[in-house]
Order: C-alpha cells, then structure tokens, then sequence
C-alpha cells in the first residue's frame, strides 16, 4: 500500500467527470488501498479516485474509526431533508464552508469485487457519500456556497 500525491484544486482534472469501473480486477483493489492509506494518512474521511489522479468511479469513506466502505460506480437512489453543516476537502486544504446536504441518502453500489449492494446514510455520513459522489462528476463543495466563490477568486481557479 502506497501514499499517492492529492490532486489539488485548480487542476483541471478535477473537473473531470470519471469514467464507471468495467473491471474488478486486481489494479482496482490497489487503487482502493492506496486511496484508503492516503486519506488516513491526510486525516480525510472520505476521497475519490480523481484526487489521486485516477479519472474512474471510485470512492472510500470512513464511517468510524478503522472502518471504511469502498464504494464503485454509486448511483443515487432515494434522499431526504437538507441539513447545513462546514464542509471541508482534502483537494482545498485550509479552507471549510457551510454547505447544504441532504440529511438521507440511500445509494446504490458495487464493492471491490463487482458484488452490487445498497448503502443508507445520515447526517455526517450522507454528507461524506454526496462530497463524494460529486468529486466522480467534477463538482466541488466550493462551487455551491458565496464564500466557497469568493474563495476560487482569490486563488485565481475555476
Ligand atoms: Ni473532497
């Protein structure tokens, strides 16, 4: 397992849609690795493929200590309520804005192995799983707030 180099806002890549996962083979299991032994090591909770460079649908979140899900090609299914909470990503180091969330989110994925299953999540977990499932479609939680738009002003990005 290997620490890979956090894509950082500004670069273009991460306003890259990625690309669904066909294969379950081997090199996917190793980017999951990675992506986990990289964002604890960054102290994230969740990260997606594009932040490691990797163009293709691919998550891993930590749902509590020592406990990750790895989560491929998710589909929102169903959500619920809005909740206003900081928000932070690893890609915009230093910088937190309140953004709105759905408090529920039920999803549709598959796990390392190609096997589909349904996950359900609220509160600080859903927020995880959309921040997330944005990064796949080059949305960033900047984008949605003033601050987060003032912020990508000063830095002179889009
Ligand atoms: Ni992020």
């Amino acid at each position: 397992m290997a620490t890979r180099k956090i894509v950082k806002i500004g670069s273009e890549k991460l306003r890259k849609i990625s690309k669904p996962v066909v294969e379950f083979d081997e090199e996917l299991g190793l980017l999951l690795d990675d992506m986990k032994t990289t964002m604890v090591e960054r102290r994230g909770v969740g990260i997606a493929g594009v932040q490691v460079g990797v163009l293709r649908r691919v998550i891993v979140i930590e749902l509590e200590e020592g406990k990750y899900l790895e989560v491929i090609n998710p589909e929102i299914l169903k959500t619920k309520g809005k909740v206003k909470r900081n928000e932070g990503c690893l890609s915009v180091p230093g910088f937190y804005t309140d953004v709105e969330r759905p408090k529920y989110v039920k999803i549709k994925a598959y796990d390392r192995h190609g096997k589909e299953f349904e996950f359900e999540a609220e509160d600080f977990i859903a927020r995880c799983v959309c921040h997330e499932i944005d990064h796949l479609n080059g949305v960033l939680f900047v984008d949605y707030t003033d601050e987060g738009k003032n912020y990508k002003t000063e830095l002179g990005v889009e």
